[in-house]
């Protein structure tokens, strides 16, 4: 691994850990770090299709851009299908949840744009059907290359494997709208190793996926992030003193955490166009703590590293535990150390009254924070629910050193361009 590094002129790291002791710091409802309650009386974005991952149009230095004064983002969407005897209940109602979560099996990447940042109007799917080589297209990136309104979009090809894939298009707009042309050749990147990130073959409920590339601010070089799995059998990793951490007495004990293995991937693009891909030793590891750190993206801040990624209550290993929603780590330099942000890493969590409001979050170097609505609970009780697929309010959030404030709200799907470029 370390050969491997070096050879393109990389730092060797060690892998920063989220330990148990950090997890064990996490705080559910401490207003700072939770999301205000959703309310069950929300917008749908669209009545056919539900919505859930948000990726904004971006460039390589992260800033959200709109191209001649249209901003755009791109979603994971799937239908909607009220009237598929498939989702109709024993009383012949559609069972909106099971639709819902049967999602992500038939998962395509659709773009709305919009003049002010928020209603979005429907794009359409960004690739015919037949183009992407697998059943289910997962979450990625979308850059905004040039003013000429080339597009990389990078995504996660599933179904069967998971490979990181990448297919190029162009932006056009006009005075009535944004079409998206093109993107007719998925090329693929990279998939698992079995050294540094786990395969399919290790474990059956591995992940790879949702590449985010950048530009690093300091080296100037492109790399990207992506969601892994720590590589090993099934079973086999050791949850050690490291991944332990200084627990009190009484807290040594890991019961079956050897199971949660997530991690935080990069890569080192060896070409100028991200077109050839070295993986890198994972930046961050949470190996007896979290199963699963999806969409892992940056913010550059104030010369530190922002390191975002968003987890489940559900993929917490046995004795941690946390809400849903997104976690967080600073570190002065690309390769770490990483320390969480807050303490616990917990950086904007949904409130305990409402477990599943929302997820996917994103957040943006302004400080603005998107996600989808999952669902709402309509009753006290909770367990008569609205199921979202669409955008949820937008969350100001302060970063300020190693801690995060929440401290505004603003409308459903809010994602205002930071930068405006007209195309040529
Ligand atoms: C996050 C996520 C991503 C994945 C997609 C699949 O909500 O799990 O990690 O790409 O959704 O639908």
């Amino acid at each position: 691994m370390k050969a491997t590094t070096e050879k393109f002129g990389v730092t060797p790291h060690q892998p920063s850990l989220w330990t148990r002791a950090d997890a064990l710091k996490v705080r559910a409802d401490d207003p700072t770090t939770t999301q205000p309650l959703v309310s069950a009386d929300f917008p749908v974005l669209s009545n056919d299709v539900f919505i859930w991952d948000t990726m904004p149009l971006r460039d390589l230095d992260g800033n959200v851009t709109s191209v001649d004064g249209w901003s755009v983002i791109f979603t994971l969407t799937a239908d909607r299908h009220p009237n598929d005897p498939q989702y109709l209940d024993e009383d012949g109602n559609y069972d909106i949840l099971r639709d819902w979560n049967d999602r992500h099996g038939r998962a395509k990447m659709y773009y709305w744009f919009s003049r002010t940042g928020k209603n979005w109007e429907f794009g359409g799917r960004v690739m015919a059907e037949g183009v992407s080589p697998t059943a289910r297209e997962w979450a990625g990136t979308p850059i905004l290359l040039n003013d000429r309104g080339e597009v990389d979009l990078y995504y996660t090809a599933v179904t069967p494997g998971a490979t990181i894939v990448k297919v190029r298009g162009r932006v056009v707009t006009t005075e009535h709208g944004v079409s998206m042309v093109g993107f007719e050749k998925v090329k693929p990147l990279f998939e698992a190793d079995g050294n540094m990130y786990q395969t399919e073959a290790q474990n059956a409920f591995w992940g790879f996926r949702d590449p985010w590339p950048f530009r690093d601010p300091n080296d100037g070089k492109l790399y990207m992030l992506f969601e892994g799995n720590v590589a090993g059998e099934r079973g086999s990793h050791k949850v050690g003193e490291a991944e332990i951490g200084d627990v009190p007495p009484g807290y040594e004990d890991v019961g079956n955490s050897r199971f949660q293995t997530a991690c935080v991937g990069i890569a080192v693009a060896r070409d100028a166009d991200g077109d050839d891909w070295e993986m890198l030793p994972p930046l961050l590891t949470a190996v007896g703590v979290n199963d699963q750190t999806e969409r892992p993206h940056f913010v550059f801040q104030d010369g530190k590293y922002y390191l975002f990624t968003i987890s489940h209550t559900f993929t917490y290993a046995d004795g941690v535990t946390g809400p849903d929603g997104v976690y967080g780590f600073v570190a002065d330099s690309l390769f770490g150390p990483y320390v969480p942000l807050n303490g616990s890493g917990l950086v904007l969590g949904n409130p305990s009254s409402q477990p599943f409001q929302t997820y996917s979050h994103y957040v943006m170097p302004n400080g603005l924070v998107t996600s989808f609505i999952d669902s709402v609970p309509t009753d006290e009780s909770g367990t008569q629910i609205r199921v979202g697929g669409t955008e949820a309010p937008t969350v100001g959030m302060k970063i300020k050193g190693q801690q995060t404030f929440v401290v505004a709200e603003y409308d459903y799907g809010y994602i205002p361009p930071m930068l405006d470029v007209t195309l040529k």
